[in-house]
């Protein structure tokens, strides 16, 4: 039975499949399952073929995390992880999405890309390549990164202090908003074979942008795609990181225990965007879950089973080593882990438990988060599944999910066969796609395929209409007028 809520709001529930491009990605030794194609992720036939089935299930869209670094906390070696693939080798993030939307029409691609290793000019680049390619399906989920060995692999001597990251990033935006929004006007682009102009330079303005952290004095590489500012998702949600999703983002990426945890959280970050001069409902908010299911809920119990004989401990204890900066190695297994603050993930030890993970023990966390990793697991036939994921969205107030699988591409797919009706059943789940750009689909009161009004973003664009442009002294070169200067006699 739906909640009482449920019932009179019927609020649709927006589904993202969560995904990496590695072979473990929440889930450790899962990849051992025989039914488990992790393995394949190197194959680009994996990715299309999962997208097409996204779009079978009318999913909103594929999130992939992204990490840059390897998990060398947990016994201060990377062995554990290398030995369970957690996250490592992972590939590029972004390769395969190209392929993904030549195959589909509609489900949208969210890319992590961290602030913190890439100057932002490259990075502007690179999504507004994607944007184009797939007509305007990317969003940018923007980190700032945990892990050191990343800092210390690109030759820093350790990685930037927590607040001081976001700092960072916010600097990192208005780079990117200068380049996507203010560079390039509207029309700059003639694509004119008559006149021979392909674009307008005295509509090209260089940024000038000159900050603590960036100087990119000159305009963006690519011509504007269709969203411009790709839709920005954000995941990280300490105070700091509530702030600086409060102020960019478009969708943000949270981590609860259950139903009454995410009421609280979520109220809370729908007062920080209240509190940034935003609509509360101005971002909508996903939480990480993992659903086991099957056609009832003994079957989805006996999956859920089998699958634990073969989880890898050792890969759990790698990952969280990773996610929050502790090696369990040097606890007591049965010693409730206090909350701890570094400079790593202080969201997951507050994930763990709504006291801040301090009555959880490396023997719970090895028992329950094997399957879901960072996030809770729902094991259920279809009506209990969608009982729970309904008061996740009516009491807790989450819009929607992002589902981490247990076995790739199995649980989508058991999503989708057995969930998924009774979603449509409750009118809970889209059953076509609405038109246009994610943007359209996905963000309240947008300017159509462009940032909403209250967006950071928008007061970038057309800001640099009349100001200086791209010095057009070619007019009166000699070869000016010469527009076809070469005839074939
Ligand atoms: C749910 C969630 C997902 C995240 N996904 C990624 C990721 O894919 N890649 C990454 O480098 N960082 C990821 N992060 C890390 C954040 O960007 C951030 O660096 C980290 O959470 C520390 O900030 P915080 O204390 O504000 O949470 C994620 C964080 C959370 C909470």
């Amino acid at each position: 039975m739906g909640s009482k809520a449920g019932k009179d709001q019927k609020k649709r529930i927006i589904l993202n499949c969560f995904d990496m491009t590695c072979v473990s990605h929440q889930s450790s030794g899962m990849w051992r399952h025989p039914n488990s194609q992790a393995g394949r992720y190197n194959d680009i036939e994996y990715w299309t073929n999962l997208a097409i089935e996204l779009e079978r299930g009318f999913f909103d869209c594929m999130f992939i995390a992204d990490v840059v670094g390897v998990y060398d906390v947990y016994r201060g070696t990377a062995a554990a992880a290398l030995k369970d693939a957690a996250q490592v080798p992972v590939n590029d993030p972004f390769a395969q999405i190209a392929a993904m939307s030549a195959v589909t029409n509609n489900v949208g691609f969210g890319c992590t890309a961290a602030v913190t290793f890439e100057h932002p000019y490259l990075l502007a680049s690179r999504l507004t390549t994607l944007d184009h390619l797939t007509k305007g399906r990317v969003a940018w989920n923007v980190v700032s990164s945990y892990l050191n060995s990343a800092a210390l692999n690109i030759g820093m001597d350790r990685q930037m202090e927590h607040d001081e990251r976001y700092d960072f990033a916010d600097e990192y935006m208005e780079v990117m908003y200068k380049l996507w929004e203010a560079s390039w006007e509207e029309g700059a682009v003639h694509r004119n074979k008559e006149t021979g102009i392909f674009t307008d330079p005295k509509r090209v303005h260089p940024i000038k942008h000159e900050g603590k952290y960036f100087k990119v004095p000159g305009f963006h590489l690519g011509e504007p795609s269709p969203q411009r500012t790709p839709v920005i998702f954000q995941a990280g949600a300490s105070g700091r990181g509530r702030r600086f999703a409060a102020e960019h983002c478009e969708a943000m990426f949270i981590l609860t225990t259950g139903p009454e945890h995410a009421h609280k959280v979520t109220n809370e970050i729908r007062d920080v965007v209240e509190k940034a001069g935003r609509p509360r409902d101005a971002i909508k908010i996903f939480t990480l879950l993992t659903v086991v299911t099957g056609s009832t809920d003994a079957q989805a119990q006996q999956k859920y089973e089998d699958y634990l004989q073969y989880a890898s401990p050792e890969g759990m204890l790698a990952l969280y080593g990773g996610w929050t900066g502790i090696d369990f190695s040097k606890l007591d297994p049965d010693e409730p882990l206090s909350a701890m603050d570094n400079d790593s993930l202080r969201t997951t030890l507050e994930s763990l438990t709504e006291d801040g993970g301090k009555n959880v023990s490396v023997r719970d966390v090895i028992k329950e988060r094997c399957i879901g990793g960072l996030g809770p697991v729902l094991v259920g036939g279809p009506e209990k599944v969608a009982d729970e994921l309904e008061r996740w969205v009516d009491y807790g107030g989450v819009d929607g999910f992002n589902l981490a699988y247990a076995i790739t591409p199995g649980s989508v797919t058991d999503f989708i066969d057995y969930v998924r009706p009774e979603l449509v059943k409750r009118g809970r789940a889209q059953t076509s796609y609405a038109p246009g750009t994610l943007r359209e689909k996905l963000v309240p009161r947008a300017n159509g395929s462009y940032t909403a009004d209250d967006h950071p973003a928008t007061k970038y664009r057309g800001s640099l209409v009349g100001e200086e442009s791209v010095d057009d002294d070619t007019t009166d070169s000699p070869w000016a007028e010469a527009a076809t200067p070469f005839h074939a006699h």
